[in-house]
């Protein structure tokens, strides 16, 4: 299959393209390296350098590449700058998702995948969180990644185009050659990691206190392999609709801090500080849906495997892909 990967330059995206590649499918990268990094291209793919926001750029790719599918990456991730900054991420998240959405509608695209996220639960009354569960998302972040979602169910009712949304719940691991480099990084594991190979000083843990089974926040942690896994197997089955994706196991802070120290061998300093606001106690994933409808089959759902992965490529890549500090 043609495959048209928009942000294929950044953390998922790269390993997502890798996993593509070696099925045997042809892949096209589109992104503006904003946050991603050239580097992070895979060598076997076409890579077009461009903006979402340049709705001609985006026509002149779908004409040049005709892609039978494709996948949207492309979005700004940080939860925190999006309570600053909330236009930056309805712009990018939303307004130009829409260019996207409507290059490849008019260039007869079957299917379009799109990385949604946990964060559109907000804050959940219950755990594991099904899709069906109320979406009432506490920061721009979520709520633009919402508002998409329902903008390609107009989409497909309109033009005909099916998509699927895959709410990853925390995307963690490495491939063989591609990992997490973000910057800022803001995620739990390569912070962690970080901490283990001295290039910060500590990792902080916010709150101690939360009714957990050691008074630290539980999430749930997805290999990006099977991220991976999952867009391909969208993309191969007909229908529209939105699914949760994660390992279905809760692991605290606390238990990831252990991993890390188990994985690495390496002691470090653990600062123990106050709760963020609108942080909830426990997110996991019920993800019988992409089991039952997708065919999903996760095969690094276990912690010390995916933090395995992740600490083996940062050994690699001491300074991630190098081109930004
Ligand atoms: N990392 C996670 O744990 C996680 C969890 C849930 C959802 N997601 C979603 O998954 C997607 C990928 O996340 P990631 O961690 O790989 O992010 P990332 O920042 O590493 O990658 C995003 C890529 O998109 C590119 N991009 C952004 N805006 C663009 C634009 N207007 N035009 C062209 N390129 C643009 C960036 O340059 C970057 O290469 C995002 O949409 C994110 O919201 C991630």
């Amino acid at each position: 299959m043609k495959i048209l990967v928009a942000g294929g330059a950044g953390y998922i995206g790269s390993c997502t393209t890798e996993y593509l590649l070696e099925k045997g499918h042809e892949v096209a990268v589109f992104d503006a390296l904003l946050n991603g990094h050239r580097a992070a291209v895979d060598s076997r793919a076409k890579f077009y350098y461009g903006n979402l926001a340049d709705t001609a750029e985006l026509n002149r790719v779908m004409k040049d590449f005709s892609p039978e599918g494709v996948i949207h990456f492309a979005a700004f991730i940080e939860v925190g700058e999006s309570m600053k900054d909330p236009g930056k991420y309805f712009a990018n998240n939303v307004g130009n998702a829409i260019n996207l959405a409507e290059a490849a509608a008019r260039a007869h695209v079957r299917k379009l995948v799109f990385s949604s996220t946990a964060a559109v639960y907000g804050m959940p009354d219950v755990v594991p969180i099904q899709e069906t569960m109320p979406k009432e998302p506490i920061n721009p972040y979520g709520r633009s990644k919402l508002m998409f979602e329902q903008v390609l169910d107009w989409y497909e009712r309109i033009y005909g185009m099916q998509y699927t949304a895959l709410r990853y719940f925390n995307a963690a691991g490495a491939t063989r050659i591609h990992g997490e480099d973000h910057h800022p990084e803001t995620h739990l594991i390569p912070l962690v990691i970080q901490a283990a190979m001295g290039v910060r000083p500590s990792i902080s843990i916010f709150g101690t206190d939360y009714k957990t089974m050691d008074g630290t926040c539980i999430r749930d942690y997805v290999h990006v392999l099977d991220l991976a896994q999952a867009h391909l197997l969208a993309l191969e089955k007909d229908g529209s609709a939105a699914f949760n994706l994660g390992s279905g196991k809760g692991y605290s802070v606390r238990q990831v801090i252990d991993t890390v120290r188990k994985v690495s061998g390496k002691e470090f300093a653990v600062k123990e500080e106050a709760p963020r606001p609108g942080d909830p106690a426990e997110l996991i994933a019920d993800s019988t849906m992409a089991k039952t409808r997708l065919g999903w089959k996760p095969q690094y759902d276990c912690l010390e495997t995916i933090v395995r992965s992740a600490w083996e490529w940062r050994q690699e890549h001491p300074n991630g892909y190098g081109d930004k500090s």
